[in-house]
């Protein structure tokens, strides 16, 4: 099988690639990325040698870079992960994530519609449903949309408009909706390796508002077996919830990030809240797990340490990331929400 990645050079895409060539070394697998802030080709530096992976630089909301790999590569299978990610910057700039998220996407579902219609995957966030109150039901597949942010609005747009092809034009999709993800490679700006590396720098750790805020952890790697699940064995048209059963509210993970690294509490630095904060996100994910037998494999405290230890022994990785151009959005961030 060859399988068309897109935003392969971020978080996810490059655990998922990992994985991948891993798990199925037979196939071949193409990356297109833009490289924007988040894109780092360092993630994905051990495979350049091999044989079966390729990358090209594409920026998916350019319609004709689009249908030029698309229609050279002739993928069978496209996993579409690349988006603006980051709320906070959603908050900063919108702009960027109508071109990436919902251009972007429609390009893409062009393309595969118009190359003998190719199976596509998306891959979506549990932010598409909105906040929940502390005693709702946790999401699932048929919670109604109600995304609060321009990030999420933006995903559940891009939701839409993938469903919108395999109804209108018999497109073979999936789309998975899941949880907060934490692992290597996890761009040092997003809570947990923002506050593991200004641990290790001595700096203090940003917790915004009263840090009451719940969001559910999953392993990423746990995050790339559903993908994996869903592509080969998920019914066509259908939407697959994935979650950690971890739900935890920012406090709790601050504590135990400090408690992991032999920090004290005089470290965290309570700041002004993020504009439209969602509350908090549950997943329920028994239709996974019922149908294709999925369950998360590693829980919080081990994947915690296993995070921490890898922030501390790939320091190259993250310093040079947290120089330059990230600091200057790093103060424009938090001049913006005070
Ligand atoms: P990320 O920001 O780390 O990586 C995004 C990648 O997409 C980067 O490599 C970037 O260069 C690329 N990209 C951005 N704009 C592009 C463009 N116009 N053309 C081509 N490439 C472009 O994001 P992530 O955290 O790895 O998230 C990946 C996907 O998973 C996203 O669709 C996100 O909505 C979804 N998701 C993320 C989480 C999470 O916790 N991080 C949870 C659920 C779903
Ligand atoms: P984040 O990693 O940005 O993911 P998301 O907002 O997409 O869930 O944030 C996770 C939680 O951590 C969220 O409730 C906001 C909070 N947070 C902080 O308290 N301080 C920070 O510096 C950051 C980046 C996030």
């Amino acid at each position: 099988m060859k399988i068309l990645i897109t935003g392969g050079a971020g978080f996810i895409g490059s655990n998922f690639i990992h994985y991948w060539i891993k798990n199925h070394k037979d196939d071949e697998i193409v990356n297109i990325d833009a490289l924007t802030y988040a894109g780092n080709l360092a993630n994905l530096k051990d495979l350049e040698s091999q044989e079966n992976y390729k990358f090209i630089k594409v920026n998916i909301s350019q319609k004709q870079e689009v249908e030029e790999v698309i229609s050279s590569e002739k993928p069978d299978a496209i996993v579409h992960f690349a988006a603006e990610s980051h709320v906070d910057r959603s908050i900063l700039g919108p702009e960027q994530f109508i071109q990436t998220n919902v251009i972007g996407t429609f390009n893409l579902l062009e393309s595969a519609r118009q190359n003998s219609n190719i199976r596509f995957h998306h891959v979506s966030t549990d932010e598409v449903f909105g906040s929940l109150g502390p005693d709702d039901d946790a999401f699932d597949e048929e919670t109604p949309y109600d995304p609060r942010s321009p990030y999420s609005a933006s995903k559940a747009s891009s939701d839409h408009l993938v469903r919108s092809y395999f109804h209108t034009f018999g497109l073979p999709i999936t789309i998975s909706n899941c949880s907060n993800n934490y692992g290597p490679y996890m761009f040092p700006e997003k809570l947990m390796p923002l506050f593991i590396t200004n641990l290790i720098e001595e700096k203090k750790i940003p917790l915004y508002g009263d840090g009451l805020n719940i969001r559910d952890w999953l392993w990423v790697e746990d995050h790339c077996q559903a993908i994996d699940l869903i592509l080969q064995k998920g019914k066509i048209g259908e939407t697959y919830c994935v979650g950690g059963d971890t739900e935890k509210n920012n406090k709790e993970i601050t504590y135990k990030i400090l408690e992991l690294m032999g920090k004290g509490e005089e470290m965290i630095e309570f700041v002004a809240d993020r504009k439209g904060h969602d509350k908090r996100y549950a997943i329920n994910f028994s239709k996974l797990k019922n149908e294709l037998g999925w369950e998360p494999q590693v829980n919080f405290k081990e994947g915690m340490k296993i995070m921490i230890d890898w922030y501390q022994k790939n320091q190259d990785w993250w310093k040079t990331i947290k120089s330059g151009e990230y600091m200057k959005y790093y103060k424009k961030n938090y001049e913006n929400r005070e």
